[in-house]
């Protein structure tokens, strides 16, 4: 049993029709950042903010996990797979993995903007359509806000995250660019021998990690096929 960590971002996503965010068509091609991913743009229109994440948990919630969530679940027969995902869908975990950590944040989770340790599953909040809006509240009375980490704002579990890293006996990214820090990072707290992977139609810049082969597909052929391997 090998103890297989796996970084994962939107392009995992993608094939289950979750837009990415920084391809042709993505999320921020088409939306600010600024408004829509910053506690700036929160405090300037936080209505036009809620309306953008209600409609993301929505469009997360209808879609389904694909053959790479489901082929990463089933790597579990054989060896101990942590997930370490920049997503906020709960595509992994409806697929069956089991040790999921998300880095950025939850769709399904929100949290009081006075007191960042009140965290509630939507669930609770508005179990017939999912959804806040300006004037929901946590049990201080404060304005309810997504689970998100938003540009700007502390990544909590990056030190988890790394050490998480430090201990992979093999080492598989899913799906992302490595634009965005500290995630894009971790890459680097994996020991150099240890053995890495990245599968990307488009592959980031990868130079100079020690120990690394490219896999330039779409996650729902190359990682099936790559588990395939690693199960055999
Ligand atoms: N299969 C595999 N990878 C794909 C696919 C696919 N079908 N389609 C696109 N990709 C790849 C792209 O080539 C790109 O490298 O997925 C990556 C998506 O990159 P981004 O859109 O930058 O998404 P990500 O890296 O997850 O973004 C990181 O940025 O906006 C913030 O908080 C947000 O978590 C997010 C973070």
């Amino acid at each position: 049993m090998a103890n297989i960590v796996v970084l994962t971002g939107a392009g995992i996503s993608a094939e289950s029709g979750l837009k990415t965010f920084r391809d042709l068509g993505g999320l921020w091609e088409t939306h600010s950042v600024e408004d829509l991913a910053s506690p700036a743009g929160f405090r300037k229109n936080p209505q036009l903010v809620l309306d953008f994440y209600n409609l993301r948990r929505k469009q997360a919630l209808e879609a389904q996990p694909n053959a790479a969530h489901l082929a990463l679940a089933e790597l579990e027969k054989k060896h101990h797979v942590q997930i370490i995902t920049q997503n906020v869908d709960d595509l992994h975990e409806r697929a069956g993995s089991s040790k999921v950590l998300h880095l950025h944040g939850e769709l399904r989770k929100v949290r009081s903007t006075q007191d960042a340790s009140l965290i509630y599953d939507i669930d609770e909040i508005d179990p017939e359509n999912l959804e806040i809006h300006v004037g929901c509240t946590c049990e201080k009375g404060s304005q309810l806000r997504p689970h998100i980490v938003w540009f700007g704002e502390m990544v909590p579990e990056i030190e988890k995250a790394a050490e998480l890293c430090r201990t992979a006996d093999f080492f598989l990214v899913v799906g992302t660019s490595l634009m965005v820090f500290p995630a894009a990072a971790l890459i680097h707290e994996v020991p150099a021998a240890t053995r890495k992977c990245i599968i990307d139609p488009n592959l980031p810049d990868v130079s100079g990690i020690p120990n690394l082969y490219t896999i330039q597909e779409k996650a729902t052929a190359g990682v099936p096929r790559l588990v395939e391997k690693l199960l055999g």
